[in-house]
């Protein structure tokens, strides 16, 4: 996947579900093609494979379960959302937060399946203990500001940059996103100026009236 890259998390915004889900994806797809800036679209699950078959983007599901084929009525086996579509899983989304062995066992699962894996961490500290399952990224989003308008770069930027360095020290493959509250190209050129290689993004683009100015907003950030 190219690098910086916009991570666009559909979560369960009614603008990011079915149907519509579909349109903003079709939206993104265009800006991709004109800008060649890089978005990957973080989906809910039932809507990958439709996804996947409708766009021409990576496709990153927001959660799996560390499980195997067998008996496991209701998880999200990383096998399905592979052969889905998606190219990517998030795990402990701060929405949907896990313990360690949780990540850890997840992590390996994903990797078994061939799956990239984003893994969320609230902090600095959470990010130095994701980092030692070696995912190919981390990103990290300060969970107080994630759906506001203040964004991570302007109210917290020394945790984009203490990760960026701590993860470095741990397992320099690995890449550092941030996210929360990231509402505009200023914040997207400052994050990335402070060492992250993408943004995670959601109410911004999702509750815009004009999506596609809000994604081309953002997407300007990334020089
Ligand atoms: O997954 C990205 C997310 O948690 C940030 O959400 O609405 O603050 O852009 P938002």
């Amino acid at each position: 996947m190219k690098l910086p890259v916009l991570f666009l998390n559909f979560k369960t915004y009614e603008q990011g579900t079915g149907k519509k889900a579909r349109e903003l994806a079709k939206i993104a797809e265009a800006i991709a093609m004109e800008t060649g800036k890089s978005i990957a679209l973080v989906v809910q699950a039932a809507d990958i494979r439709m996804l996947a078959e409708a766009v021409d983007l990576p496709i990153f599901a927001q959660h799996i379960d560390p499980v195997s084929y067998g008996s496991n009525t209701g998880k999200i086996l990383p096998e399905t959302v592979k052969e889905a579509g998606a190219i990517g899983t998030v795990i402990n989304h701060a929405e949907n937060k896990r313990d360690n062995k949780f990540v850890e066992d997840a992590v390996k699962r994903a990797k078994e399946t061939g799956l990239t894996v984003m893994v969320c961490a609230e902090t600095t500290e959470r990010a130095k203990e994701v980092a030692a399952f070696s995912p190919q990224f981390i990103a990290v989003e300060p969970p107080e500001l994630i759906g506001g308008v203040i964004s991570v770069s302007t109210a917290k930027p020394e945790i984009i940059s203490d990760s960026v360095e701590a993860v470095k020290e741990i397992n320099s493959e690995i890449d550092l996103i941030t996210g929360a509250g990231v509402n505009s190209t200023a914040d997207v050129e400052k994050s990335t100026e402070l060492g992250a290689k993408g943004v995670f993004v959601a109410s911004k683009i999702l509750k815009a009236d004009d999506p596609k100015k809000a994604i081309e907003e953002l997407v300007a950030g990334f020089k």
